[in-house]
This record gives C-alpha cells, sequence and structure tokens, in this order.
C-alpha cells in the first residue's frame, strides 16, 4: 500500500505517492507526484513584443514552466536585454527584431534554429495601438499602414516562419498570437486596431486549418483590458485609472486581470495539456460585458448594460 513501504516513510522508494485530499468530496486519493514534470520541459519558445507586458510576463512563464530556450524579440532593446538577463543568459537571449520587417523575422527563426536545434513555441504577441481614437470617419492612413504592419503583416510572418521552422524540422509545434476582445467585438474609436484584431482571429483561423497537417497548433488569446503600456498609453490612464475603468464591464468581480492570467492561458496553448485545441480563440476576459457602444455581441444580456 503506498505510504507504507518499509524502512520509508513515504512509501515506495521508487514510487514516491502523495496522499492528496480530494476538495469537496472529503476522499482521499492518491497522487503520484513523479508525474509532476513541468509543462513546457526542455521546449524552444520565441516571443516577439517580450520586453514589456503581456509577452514579457509569457516570457518569464515559459522559463518557469521548464523551458529550455526563451528568445525574447523586441524592439526595446534596453528592457529587452534586461528581461532575457534577469531569466538567466543560459536560457534566455534578446534580439532586436522589428516583426513588420519579414527579413528581420526570418533571421529571428533561423538564429534561433541554429542556436538551439529547433522551434517548439512561437508566442506571436507584438502589437501597438494608436492613440489617436480615431473612428471610421477620421481614419489616417498613415497611422493605419503603420498599425497593419505591425500587427497584421508582422503577425503573419511570426506565424509564417515559425511554421516553416517547424513543418522543416518535423516539430509537432504550437503557435500562440495575441488578438484581444476586440476580435470579435467593435467599438466605434480604435477601427483600425480593432480591424486588425479581426484579422489576427482569421490569420489564426487559415493558419491552423493549413497546418493540422504538420501536427502545428495554432490558437490565440484575446485579453480584455490589461494595464500594460500599451494600454496606459493609448487611453492616457494610469494602471489604477485603467483597471477602474475596465472593471464595472467585467462579469467576475474581485479580481483585475493581470499580465500573468494572459501568460497562464498562453502557457496551457503552448503545452501539451491543449493537445487537440486548435484554431481556437481563448478569452481571457473575466466575462467581458461590452456596453450598447459595442458590437458583436457576446450574449443577448448586454441589453440590461
Ligand atoms: N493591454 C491590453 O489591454 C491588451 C488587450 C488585448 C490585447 N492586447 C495585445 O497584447 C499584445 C501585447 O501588448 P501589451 O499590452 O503587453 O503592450 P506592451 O506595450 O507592454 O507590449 C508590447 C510590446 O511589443 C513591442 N513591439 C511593438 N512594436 C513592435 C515591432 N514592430 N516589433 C517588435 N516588437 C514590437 C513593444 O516594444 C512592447 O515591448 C498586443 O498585441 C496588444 O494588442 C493588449
Amino acid at each position: 500500500m503506498p505510504g507504507k513501504g518499509k524502512g520509508d516513510p513515504m512509501g515506495s522508494p521508487f514510487i514516491l505517492l502523495h496522499r492528496h485530499t480530494c476538495l469537496g468530496r472529503g476522499k482521499e486519493i492518491p497522487w503520484d507526484v513523479t508525474s509532476l514534470k513541468k509543462k513546457l520541459d526542455g521546449k524552444v519558445a520565441i516571443v516577439t513584443g517580450g520586453a514589456s507586458g503581456i509577452g514579457e510576463a509569457t516570457a518569464r512563464h515559459f522559463a518557469n514552466h521548464g523551458a529550455r530556450a526563451v528568445v525574447i524579440a523586441d524592439i526595446q532593446d534596453e528592457k529587452g536585454q534586461l528581461v532575457a538577463a534577469s531569466i538567466g543568459a543560459h536560457r534566455s537571449t534578446y534580439i532586436r527584431c522589428d516583426v513588420s520587417d519579414e527579413n528581420q523575422f526570418k533571421f529571428l527563426v533561423d538564429s534561433t534554429v541554429q542556436t538551439y536545434g529547433r522551434l517548439d513555441i512561437m508566442f506571436s504577441n507584438a502589437g501597438i495601438i494608436n492613440d489617436l481614437n480615431q473612428s471610421i470617419l477620421e481614419l489616417d492612413f498613415s497611422a493605419f499602414d503603420r498599425l497593419f504592419a505591425v500587427n497584421v503583416r508582422g503577425m503573419a510572418a511570426c506565424v509564417k516562419h515559425a511554421a516553416l521552422a517547424m513543418v522543416e524540422g518535423g516539430v509537432r509545434g504550437s503557435i500562440v498570437c495575441t488578438a484581444s476582445v476586440v476580435a470579435t467585438m467593435a467599438t466605434p474609436i480604435h477601427a483600425d486596431y480593432i480591424m486588425s484584431k479581426h484579422a489576427v482571429l482569421g490569420l489564426v483561423r487559415s493558419a491552423s486549418a493549413r497546418l493540422g497537417e504538420y501536427g502545428i497548433r495554432v490558437n490565440c488569446v484575446s485579453p480584455s483590458g490589461v494595464a500594460t503600456p500599451l494600454a496606459c498609453n493609448a487611453f492616457k490612464m494610469t494602471a489604477e485609472e485603467v483597471a477602474k475603468t475596465i472593471e464595472p464591464k467585467i462579469c467576475l468581480k474581485g479580481v483585475v486581470l493581470t499580465t500573468s492570467h494572459v501568460a497562464d492561458a498562453v502557457v496551457f496553448l503552448a503545452c501539451d495539456e491543449s493537445e487537440f485545441i486548435t484554431g481556437h480563440n481563448l478569452a481571457v476576459d473575466g466575462g467581458f460585458r461590452p456596453s450598447m457602444r459595442y458590437i458583436g455581441v457576446k450574449d443577448e444580456a448586454q441589453d440590461d448594460l
């Protein structure tokens, strides 16, 4: 019987079994702690936009979950280098890469494969938002083009080159993109940003349909508002003000969305726990319930708001 092994207070010297109480049923079940392997053990990952916000938190989560290498790609050199150094030079590096330039992105993927031998996980997360608050009536196309170059073209380049490296290396990898709650709904302002996030969802759906035959999964996470530099700059608010503004629109009370919540969802999509999930848009939004000014509706309950 587990836990009763001779000369070993923990039970068999070969199979270490802990007693774990199954809450709510008052029943104990044996729990094999040897099976607690780290979720991303030995994986090689790239995180774009990894110098700040959601990307930074996810890079740290990847390392904490056992990733062998985490390559941080960004255009904020100082911040990116600091994040990589704090994770540890033995398993994190920073590479400057503007995702809107396909050649820079190809170089990033090639050098990652050269250095670490393979690519298992691509977190395509870099994104920007214009602070112009423009609706369709004021659309400024130079700002629009810049935003699309990063949020759509850059995201597509990430998926394309990550997938090529995985196909070539015979890796059944996982690609995760950062979309947004506004990938499936809209506000009257930030029209360009909203269009770009709808495009990310299209990219994920199309790429997952194509890459399934190689065993490569493509999914996205869709956070509601989280107080990163992007959100604070766009809304010209402090982190506390961003959280306060979002709070009334969230069903789930008593918890505020953090970058760590988003990173947890990305780890799930990156690891084998989501082995049969592809083409999925995972909302990390606390049940975001938009006001009547939002279109695209998650449920009829918006009528009460
Ligand atoms: N913060 C939110 O409320 C929120 C909600 C939904 C989705 N998102 C999305 O999350 C992603 C991450 O944003 P965040 O909130 O962590 O913001 P952030 O500003 O903290 O991080 C974005 C990172 O992307 C980098 N970046 C920008 N342009 C780049 C480029 N051309 N090449 C490489 N890197 C570039 C920035 O330097 C920065 O480090 C974005 O795609 C954003 O659209 C954010």
